[in-house]
């Protein structure tokens, strides 16, 4: 097993040290995967849009018809202890914090068990963003079906099509797997992807397919600050083949240029496999962003 870090974590009402947080073998989230999560990026010790990372927390709670445990004050709450402690210990004042909420313990049954307790978790790690070298050549990602489930909207704890896809893309060295199912682009095994073309950034509209990450919004409001225009439609499998330019986002990577799609240069011309002019004014946006939208 590796070696925990010996930090703050919060379980149940208690704080207590990750090494020795502990639940039930039964808890539904072990069993089933049955449970909801949220990865909230910290910079300079302040939560970044943290009132979307609640509201989505809420609709998810809500489609699995687990209860909220906790009102968002609470919530904010619970995130700052942890945040402050781990900047007083590590230094650290640049976080993740992650939470999910199960739907509890109950003996083994797939029906949802009523008037059950549910099992909250969370913890807080220092971020990891992407390095220099990465920001400044852009990333490799392969390609791969989208073989997950038909929810992906729901950001559930059960993430194994996931990880099986993350894998792939881990096989060759690269950093994501970019999805398509029948032929249309999902998502990322751990991000959504965008499509430059022509100058617009390009998504694939919010859909059961494709989880609504947080930086949809960010990005549409981004686009309309520094004048790129912003659609979402359905993308063909050629439309990301032939893109200007490609990009991930996600809480951990903000937003990030795909430079080589299974091993093929993407672009053209003089920025064939280089970051472009979008990247760089979304990533110069999305900077600014997080000076203004952090609680
Ligand atoms: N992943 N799609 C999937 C499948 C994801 O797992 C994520 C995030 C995203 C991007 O969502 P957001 O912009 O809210 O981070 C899209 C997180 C970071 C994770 O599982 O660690």
């Amino acid at each position: 097993m590796q070696t925990l870090p010996d930090t703050q974590c919060y379980l149940n009402g208690e704080y207590g040290s990750l090494r020795d947080a502990k639940v039930s073998v039964l808890d539904r989230g072990f069993i089933f995967g049955d449970g909801i999560y949220e990865v909230v990026p910290v910079y300079g010790r302040k939560l970044f849009r943290f009132d979307e990372h609640m509201a989505r927390l809420g609709r998810g709670l809500a489609k699995l018809r687990i209860p909220n445990p906790h009102g968002d004050s609470e919530w904010l709450e619970r995130c700052r202890r942890l945040i402050a402690s781990l900047a007083e210990r590590a230094g650290a004042v640049d976080q993740l914090v992650y939470l999910q909420v199960t739907r509890g313990v109950a003996l083994r049954d797939h029906v949802m068990p009523p008037d059950i307790e549910p099992t909250v978790f969370m913890m807080t790690s220092p971020m990891k963003p992407p390095t220099a070298e990465q920001r400044h050549h852009g990333v490799a990602c392969t390609t791969a079906r989208d073989f997950r489930w038909e929810r992906g909207d729901i950001k559930s704890t059960s993430l194994l099509g996931n990880v099986l896809a993350r894998q792939m893309s881990a096989d060759h060295g690269a950093v994501e797997t970019v999805m398509f199912r029948d032929g249309w682009l999902t998502e990322g095994s751990g991000s959504n992807v965008w499509v430059v073309h022509e100058g617009a950034l390009l998504g694939p509209p919010k859909s059961e397919h494709v989880l609504e990450g947080i930086r949809y919004d960010l990005l549409g409001e981004l686009c309309e600050e520094v004048g790129i225009a912003y659609n979402l439609r359905p993308i063909p499998e050629a439309d990301v083949l032939s893109a200007d330019e490609l990009l991930i986002s996600s809480a951990t990577k903000e937003v990030l240029p795909v430079t080589t799609l299974d091993g093929e240069p993407v672009g053209h011309g003089a920025l064939r496999g280089k970051p472009g002019p979008v990247y760089s004014r979304l990533y110069e946006a999305y900077q600014r962003a997080k000076a203004t939208q952090s609680i």
